[in-house]
């Protein structure tokens, strides 16, 4: 079975390819190595001791996505490719737009030449949910206006999906959407490499705890939430990971030509930013300079995950714990602190 991996080099799409290629898939990475460098390649062959095919590729590129079609014949597509700053969004929705929107329509351009039904997994995000009204957040809430620009090209690409699946082609469509992944590979080889200042959480603690930035500040703390700051649902990495694989066998043996569905991927449990620095500093047994600064603008308030459909679905849970998700993003940041 070959699997086309978009964006294979970056966080999410690494770890899901170690877990293929450990499973026995044949896997062609597709990255333009905007946000990921090539040495996510070497580390990936050196966990799994195989080495995928790698094509620097730009989605964008139509042309190029044709020639990659001809050139290969998958039998499952992961879609992880995309611009992911919600910062940078605001500044630049057109690049959002242009690479998220118009890198997702190219490929499916070329879903639509092929006689057979394409297996699709779209990486989506809990962002489309905005503030929900209530929680825990099930797939059936309304979709609320995205905050940022980011958030609202996922929202497109949904609908793009959707619309696409309801036109009747031939075509498997699982769009998932993540919660907060933080976390990296047991063997600190491969994690999260946050290109400059870092906007996510987990991060700027790591290069917080390692001397990289001075110190943390809270986005906030009075929130009308337990201790005054937002809360989120953090998914280890490794979970999230795995999630694809089982979503790309449920796709796999779908004797149909047609189907779609959307899954919340979370832990289904909501942990505060004071929450995730008190056991970070307990499970690394050290102690982080944070302080308390100002709310964030476009910050959610709550956001958690209801996880009922992929269980009750495609009987899935999450296996790792958050001491473990936060230990192994020590490890990692030591590791690459080690090598700099
Ligand atoms: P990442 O930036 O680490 O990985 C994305 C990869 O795609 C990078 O290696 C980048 O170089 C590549 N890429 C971007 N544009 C490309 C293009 N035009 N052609 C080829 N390659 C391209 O991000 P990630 O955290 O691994 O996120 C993966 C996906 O999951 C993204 O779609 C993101 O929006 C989504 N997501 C991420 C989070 C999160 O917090 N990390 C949460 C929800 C959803
Ligand atoms: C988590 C909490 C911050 C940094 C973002 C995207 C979302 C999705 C996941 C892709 C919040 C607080 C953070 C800091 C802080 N990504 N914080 N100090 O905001 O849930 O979501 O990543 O789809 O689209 O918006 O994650 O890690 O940025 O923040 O206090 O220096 O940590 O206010 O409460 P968020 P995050």
């Amino acid at each position: 079975m070959q699997v086309l991996v978009t964006g294979g080099l970056g966080y999410i799409g690494s770890h899901t390819s170690v877990l293929l290629l450990e499973k026995g898939y044949d896997l062609v990475i597709v990255d333009d190595l905007s946000n990921s460098n090539e040495k996510v390649i070497e580390n990936i062959s050196q966990i799994t001791s195989k080495v995928p095919v790698f094509e620097k590729i730009d989605l964008k590129d139509k042309e190029s996505v044709s020639k990659l079609f001809n050139n290969y014949d998958f039998d499952g597509i992961i879609h992880f490719a995309a611009h992911k700053s919600v910062n940078e969004s605001v500044n630049y929705p057109d690049k959002y737009f242009k690479n998220n929107v118009g890198s997702l329509e190219n490929i499916i351009y070329e879903i639509q030449k092929l006689k057979k039904p394409m297996n699709f997994i779209f990486s989506s995000s809990c962002t489309v949910y905005g503030q929900a009204d209530s929680m825990p957040i099930n797939e059936g809430f309304e979709l609320k206006k995205a905050e940022s620009p980011y958030g609202q090209s996922k929202r497109k690409c949904e609908e793009i999906l959707e619309n696409f699946h309801k036109a009747g082609h031939n075509f498997k469509n699982i769009t998932l959407r993540y919660f907060n992944p933080i976390g990296a590979h047991p063997t600190s080889l491969i994690g999260e490499l946050p290109i400059g200042i870092p906007e996510n959480l987990v991060p700027y603690i790591t290069q917080t705890a390692v001397g990289k930035r001075d110190h943390l500040t809270v986005f906030g703390n009075d929130y009308d939430t337990n201790d005054g700051t937002c809360v989120r649902d953090y998914i280890h990495i490794m979970d999230l990971a795995e999630v694809h694989i089982t979503c790309l066998e449920k796709l796999m043996n779908i004797k149909d030509n047609s189907f779609f569905n959307v899954y919340n991927v979370g832990t289904g449990k909501g942990t505060s930013v004071l929450e995730l620095i008190n056991l970070f500093e307990n499970v690394n047994q050290l102690k982080l300079n944070y302080k308390i600064g100002k709310r964030r603008d476009g910050d959610v308030v709550i956001a958690y995950a209801d996880t009922s459909k992929i269980k009750n679905e495609l009987n899935w849970t999450t296996k790792y714990s958050l001491e473990n998700a936060l230990k192994t993003a020590w490890n990692w940041e030591l590791n690459i602190n080690k090598n700099e």
